[in-house]
């Protein structure tokens, strides 16, 4: 199953470059999120060749090179501002790729593990996103990644039905279907878990500016009020659930961990 999107990836990557001063204010969950990754990836012992693919600011790099034990160690992002502020960590025995990660432009074969945190809901073809992995990726070789579930932004999706039935946020995959592609793929010794983040805000406003500093606005599908008509926008803040009259409000993100081996 391939999830049919409409990311524009030069849109994405400025999106990035813009949030890339601001991305570290409002990254709790993605901190959480990175952290987890290595828990839930029972703490590996590393050895070799390994990329944290979609690096962002460097946050699970840095988690990475603490954990020691590889040979070299690469950050990859598609946006050199987020790179640029990765390398501000100087860090030892990193480097930097400034690249997509649907496209590696590494060797075959070369790679010991390949981390990602919150970074693969941005491709455009995750199945051969996957198969791009496993060309990389050394016999034995280890994914490790965390991406986002089809729960998340439910509320917001939700509200923006009482406006009309298109779709204004991007689709994110289910965790079976991840099984399932990652099964059909001919991935080994797959681990899936999930958990779902509801986190409180103060308006659908502050929401969407989190969304934004974040450089996630992208995750919004079709832009922003002036395109959507003010009645129309109107609709959808009255509609999003509130939990008191102040209009305090929650949303949902639903985040998978996945573990898997390539056999060649
Ligand atoms: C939500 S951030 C996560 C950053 C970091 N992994 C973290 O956990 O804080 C997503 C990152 O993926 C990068 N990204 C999005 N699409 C990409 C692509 N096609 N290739 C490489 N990087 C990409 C963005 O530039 C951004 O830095």
């Amino acid at each position: 199953m391939t999830l049919l999107t409409n990311i524009d990836k030069y849109k994405v990557r400025q999106a990035f470059a813009q949030s890339a001063t601001t991305y570290d204010d409002f990254a709790y969950l993605q901190r959480t999120v990175a952290a987890e990754l290595l828990r839930r990836s029972g703490l590996p012992k590393l050895h070799g060749k390994v990329v944290d693919l979609g690096c962002g600011t460097g946050y699970l790099t840095q988690l990475l090179s603490e954990l020691g034990g590889f040979s070299h160690l690469w950050g990859l992002d598609i946006a050199p501002a987020m790179l640029s502020m990765a390398i501000k960590r100087e860090l030892a025995s990193v480097s930097y790729l400034c690249a997509d990660l649907e496209q590696l432009p590494i060797q075959s074969n070369s790679i010991d593990w390949l981390f990602s945190s919150l970074a693969l809901q941005w491709c455009l073809d995750l199945p051969a996103t996957l198969r791009e992995y496993q060309r990389v990726l050394r016999p034995g070789g280890q994914l490790c990644f965390a991406t986002f579930g089809e729960a998340t932004l439910q509320e917001l999706k939700q509200a923006w039905r009482a406006v009309d039935r298109a779709p204004h946020v991007n689709a994110f995959y289910a965790e079976a279907d991840l099984l399932e592609l990652l099964r059909t793929g001919g991935w080994q010794n797959i681990t899936l878990s999930k958990q779902d983040y509801q986190c409180q805000y103060g308006s659908v406003h502050s929401l969407l500016r989190e969304l934004k500093g974040l450089g996630a606005q992208h995750v919004l599908q079709g832009r922003q009020s002036q395109l959507m008509g003010k009645a129309r926008w109107k609709t959808m803040l009255d509609a999003y659930p509130k939990l008191d009259e102040t209009g305090k409000i929650i949303a949902t993100y639903e985040v998978i961990w996945v573990q898997a081996t390539v056999v060649k």
